[in-house]
């Protein structure tokens, strides 16, 4: 099972497969059963600083295994934006949040360089294992600035191959991981402070140590 898992899913695994949209919710279920034994869900909440009446921005949503955990803790006066530059990945996320009522999530199809989320209403982004895969990060940084409400924070998660730390950054995202040293270059240069970098944050399917870096 875990061997179909991790061909199966694209997230945090060495074999970067595209996630395929034509899942059953139940085995979208069994991986994040999985997944939560892992990921520390409320530390990333307390680290974003998230509760009820939030606004909170999923950059490249996937399945949504983020943005169905933050709706919960934001509740009805709050909001998620799902993203996704894959339509019918998109449209997984709709069906699943409709199968488990919930219902504040609004869903957003981006482009590569642009999440289309609105100007100046967020209050917190995370782009979680997603870094790696965007071409365009200045553009796509530049967008979530202007998203984020004065003070707001964004959370970048990835993962770094214990044997490609001293690799370039293309070698890197050619073998679907990125430094963190990398991703807190570009985010400064976009004008993002970093506060807090965490690395290990938590260990990902196979094993490989998750970093996250917190920025405003
Ligand atoms: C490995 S999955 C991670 C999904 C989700 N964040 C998670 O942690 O479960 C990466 C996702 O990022 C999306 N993606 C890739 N480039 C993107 C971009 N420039 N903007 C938004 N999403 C992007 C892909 O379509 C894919 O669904």
């Amino acid at each position: 099972m875990r061997w179909l898992l991790l061909a199966v899913f694209g997230c945090a695994t060495a074999i970067a497969q595209p996630m395929p949209s034509n899942i059953s919710l139940a085995a979208i279920r069994t991986d994040e059963k999985e997944r939560d034994q892992r990921e520390k869900i409320p530390d990333l909440v307390k680290a974003l600083g998230l509760k009820p009446g939030s606004v909170v921005g999923d950059l490249g949503t996937g399945y949504g295994y983020y943005a169905a955990r933050f709706a919960k803790i934001v509740g009805p006066k709050g909001r998620v934006y799902a993203e996704e530059i894959d339509r019918p990945l998109l449209d997984k996320v709709r069906q699943r949040m409709k199968a488990e009522g919930v219902g504040n999530v609004e869903y957003l199809l981006g482009t590569p360089d642009d999440p289309g989320f609105p100007s100046g209403q967020l209050d917190a982004v995370i782009i979680s294992d997603v870094y790696h895969e965007i071409e365009h990060p200045a553009s796509v940084l530049a967008a979530v600035r202007r998203a984020l409400k004065p003070g707001g924070l964004l959370l970048v998660v990835d993962y770094l191959k214990p044997e490609a730390g001293t690799k370039s950054r293309s070698e890197q995202v050619k073998d679907h991981n990125i430094g963190p040293g990398f991703v807190e270059e570009e985010l400064a240069k976009a004008g993002f402070a970093v506060l807090e970098r965490r690395a290990p944050y938590c260990p990902g399917y196979d094993g490989i140590p998750t970093y996250y870096i917190l920025a405003r």
